[in-house]
Order: C-alpha cells, then sequence, then structure tokens
C-alpha cells in the first residue's frame, strides 16, 4: 500500500510504501507522521520523492526477496534524479530491516539507511546523518517509541479514511517453529491503556469510526493501568465507550490467549464486530506439536466452539501453513477437515518456507516443492468455497456498514460488512462515515453489492 497526502509544490517529498501485515500498515502511516512534521509532503509517485521508505515484511523468503528487487529500481530512480542534480535518501525500515540489518547495505548500494521498527521515532535524526553517511539502526532502545512519536495531524487522520489501525501491542513470545517475528519484533510489550485510549480518542475526534487494534499476539494484551493489569476484553469495553467509536476489530490473535473474557466480550460489547481472525496453521496435531503451537486441533474447535456460543454469527478467519517439514498426506487431510469441520468465512494458506534463525529451517524432512504446491492448490480451492458459500449466504441479510471510499463507479461507496467482507452501495456524501444500515442484494467475487434501508436524511 502507498500513502498520500496533500503536496506542497516546493516541499520536499516523502514517498512510503508498506509490504506485509496491518501492523506494517500503521507503522508506515506513524513514519508518515514523522515525515509531514519534518517537513515532507507524502507523493505517491516515487520518482518525484527525496526521501523514499520501504517498510519491509521478512514473514516468507518471497516477501523477503521482493525488498531487493524493488530496490533495484529505485536504485536506478535515484541514479537518473542524480543525474538531474536531485538528492534521493533511500531507507528500508520494517522486519527485513532488523533482521538483515548490515548485510541490506552489501547487497544493495543505493540504500542511505536501514532501521528496525522499534527506532521510528529516531527518523529525524538518522535521516539528517544517512545524508553523511550509511546507517543502521537495528537496536532495542530502552525509551518508548511510541511516547515519542508525533501524533497525525486531523487532515492526515481525515485522509487515511474512516477506518485507522492502532497498534496495542507488540512483539512476541510463543516462539512457533516456522516464524521470524520473534526474532524480528522482539518479546511482548503492551502498551498502557491511558495510552491507547487517547490516541481512539484523537482519532475518532478527526473522524475516524471503525478501529482495529493491532498486535502480534494482540489478545495476549496486558495492559497497565494505575498498576492493575487491564486484558484485551477490558480495553475494547473502554474502547467502545469513546464517542465516535462505531466498530472495533483486533487481529491477531493466538488460540492460547482466547481467554473467557474475551469470549464473553463478544456477546457483551455491542461494538465488537463478530469477526474472529484466529490461525491455527494446521489440523494435525502432530504438525501442531513439531510447529510449537502448544495446542491441539481439538482445543482449537472447543474455543470455536465457545465463541459461537457467546455469538452465535460469528465469522471465523484463519491461518494455514501446508508443507511444514515432516507433514504426510493425512495430516494434510487433517488440516482439510478441520476446515470443513469450523467452515471459515476467509482464511488464507501460504507454502512453507523456511527463516533463517528458527528452529524448523534445520529440520531435514522438507517437503518437495510439487507437493507443497498441489496441498496448496487443493486447501486454496476448499477456503475459497466455503468463503463464496459464506457471502451467498449474507444475500438478504441487513447490517450496519460504514463507507467511506470511493468505488468504482459515480457514487458508489465501499465499506467493510461486519464480517470484514468489502461492501459497496450508492451512498449520499451526507452519509459517509455513519453506521448505514444496507441490505446485501449481489454477490460479486471480491465484494457484497448492497442497498440502503433506511431513508436518507
Ligand atoms: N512460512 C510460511 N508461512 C508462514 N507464516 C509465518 N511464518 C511462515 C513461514 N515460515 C504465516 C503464518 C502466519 C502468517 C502471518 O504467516 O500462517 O499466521
Ligand atoms: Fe511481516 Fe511479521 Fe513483520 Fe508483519 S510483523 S511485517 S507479518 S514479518
Amino acid at each position: 500500500m502507498t500513502l498520500t497526502a496533500s503536496s506542497a509544490a516546493n516541499a520536499r517529498r516523502v514517498h512510503i510504501k508498506s509490504f506485509g501485515c496491518q501492523m506494517n500498515v500503521y507503522d508506515s502511516q506513524r513514519m508518515a507522521d514523522v515525515a509531514d512534521k519534518e517537513g515532507y509532503a507524502a507523493t505517491d509517485r516515487v520518482e518525484d520523492a527525496d526521501l523514499v521508505i520501504l517498510n519491509t515484511c521478512h514473514i516468507r523468503e518471497r516477501a523477503s526477496e521482493k525488498i531487493y528487487s524493488e530496490l533495484g529500481k529505485i536504485r536506478e530512480l535515484k541514479q537518473a534524479r542524480a543525474a538531474q542534480g536531485q538528492g534521493t535518501t533511500i531507507v528500508v525500515a520494517g522486519c527485513v530491516a532488523q533482521a538483515e540489518g548490515r548485510e541490506i547495505l552489501r547487497r544493495q548500494s543505493a540504500v542511505d539507511l536501514v532501521v528496525g521498527p522499534q527506532n521510528y521515532h529516531r527518523l529525524p535524526d538518522l535521516i539528517a546523518r544517512a545524508r553523511v553517511e550509511r546507517v543502521v539502526d537495528t537496536d532495542f532502545p530502552a525509551e518508548d517509541k511510541f511516547d515519542l512519536l508525533p501524533a497525525p495531524s486531523r487532515e492526515a487522520v481525515r485522509a487515511r479514511g474512516v477506518s485507522a489501525f492502532v497498534t496495542v501491542q507488540e512483539g512476541c513470545d510463543k516462539f512457533c517453529a516456522f516464524c521470524v517475528v520473534p526474532y524480528t519484533r522482539g518479546s511482548e510489550t503492551s502498551r498502557p491503556v491511558g495510552k491507547v485510549l487517547d490516541e481512539i480518542a484523537r482519532l475518532a475526534d478527526a473522524g475516524a469510526r471503525e478501529f482495529t487494534l493491532l498486535g502480534q499476539n494482540v489478545n495476549a494484551y496486558h495492559g497497565l493501568e494505575e498498576r492493575r493489569d487491564t486484558d484485551l476484553a477490558a480495553l475494547l469495553e473502554r474502547a467502545a465507550n469513546i464517542p465516535g467509536v462505531l466498530r472495533l476489530r483486533y487481529a491477531t490473535s493466538h488460540p492460547l490467549d482466547m481467554n473467557e473474557a474475551l469470549i464473553r466480550a463478544h456477546a457483551e460489547n455491542d461494538k465488537l464486530a463478530p469477526y474472529l481472525h484466529l490461525p491455527i496453521q494446521s489440523g494435525s496435531d502432530r504438525i501442531l506439536a513439531a510447529m510449537n503451537r502448544r495446542h491441539t486441533a481439538s482445543d482449537y474447535l472447543r474455543i470455536v466452539d465457545r465463541v459461537r456460543a457467546a455469538r452465535p454469527d460469528i465469522a471465523f478467519s484463519s491461518d494455514f501453513i501446508v508443507g511444514f517439514p515432516g507433514e504426510t498426506d493425512a495430516d494434510f487431510r487433517a488440516t482439510l477437515a478441520l476446515v470443513d469441520e469450523v467452515g471459515f468465512a476467509s482464511a488464507y494458506a501460504f507454502k512453507y518456507s523456511a527463516r533463517p534463525g528458527t528452529p524448523a529451517a534445520a529440520a531435514n524432512d522438507a517437503i518437495a516443492e510439487d507437493v507443497k504446491v498441489a496441498r496448496h492448490a487443493a486447501l486454496f480451492e476448499r477456503l475459497e468455497a466455503l468463503r463464496l458459500a459464506f457471502n451467498r449466504a449474507c444475500v438478504g441479510k441487513r447490517f450496519g456498514v460504514v463507507f467511506d471510499k470511493r468505488g468504482r463507479h459515480e457514487g458508489q461507496m465501499i465499506g467493510r460488512s461486519p464480517f470484514m467482507q468489502a461492501v459497496n452501495a450508492t451512498v449520499p456524501a451526507g452519509r459517509i462515515g455513519e453506521m448505514v444500515e444496507v441490505e446485501i442484494v449481489e454477490v460479486r467475487p471480491n465484494s457484497l453489492r448492497a442497498q440502503l434501508v433506511t431513508a436518507p436524511s
């Protein structure tokens, strides 16, 4: 995703490109706020930018390698700009920066600065230094970056639409055998309750209406408030009472941290969307153990039952990895069986890729690429069939949607259903940012078409 904002004619310009998860999207916004305060106007034309920031993802090999091909293109732009007497500072931020550090400078001579996710508050200083010498900052600093990052301007909040991300928790202590996150994002930390609520209130005051609370392990949230430990359910309850907040979501969760209070919140917190992204990765207990997930398939199914008892219409989403070392046909069949049993409304399937430094990377029972490809295709097909069935079952249903983005056709706007599907409808301009009651009238491949139920005011 690329960030845009108003641009003054002669201002210095920044172009930020975000890869990977929603936490990176949030971080990119915070970096845009830093750049804005430093006098950089945002541009979506990379060739016009004096400052280019790639916010990178390290989760799978393909995501990581994409950065180097992107940097190759940016290097040519930097050379073309230099030929016209224009300087360009190239920054690699995010999880590849954290994981590879100085190696990035070695592999790509155009890069001026490598900065890890914990150090974005230091960007003004780092960028100034990077004009003189090449710089790497991948420390885990003592100070809290959130205390030092500037708040977005009201214009920036408005330009980002009614849907806002707020990171409430970072890092992970679970150490799944396949995963780089504990190494790139460090150990689990939660932001204090008051700071999170202040940020939500400020965003709501500037026009944001839907909030997704983010964390690599968001349901492990345990923020402090007057020395009292506060869990995610309590944080969501407090957030629901902030004026302007119309809908709440949270991502991403680990099954081990689905506590009773959070399950109850799905019954009791009327702002909380009936949607839960709860990765399981595999339906085979043998593979779950090898992945160090510390739960079984039936533990997961029990959680699904409890959440459904609290909120019968809830839509489940998940992540799956196929081709983890040692995965047999029987293990894979167990995954397909679990998919059918839960009936996911949407889910993501990934082919396992060995990541440097993770325990699973040392395994000697790797699965052949053609087997991975076949399993991925079979799982994807099954998940797509379930997604389409879920979408079809929505026809005739009524629910609230907050619209904000312009659709392809005149007067058409796009918003998200309570179940995270894209919904488009013809909405009068005066009702943008309101919770509007709609009825679903048609299913399209990647969206639902709706009509307004309430008379326009
Ligand atoms: N290979 C493939 N997929 C991975 N994921 C995490 N690490 C790997 C890996 N090494 C997937 C998991 C996780 C999602 C964000 O990415 O499914 O939930
Ligand atoms: Fe990618 Fe994980 Fe980093 Fe997000 S936290 S950008 S998914 S490696």
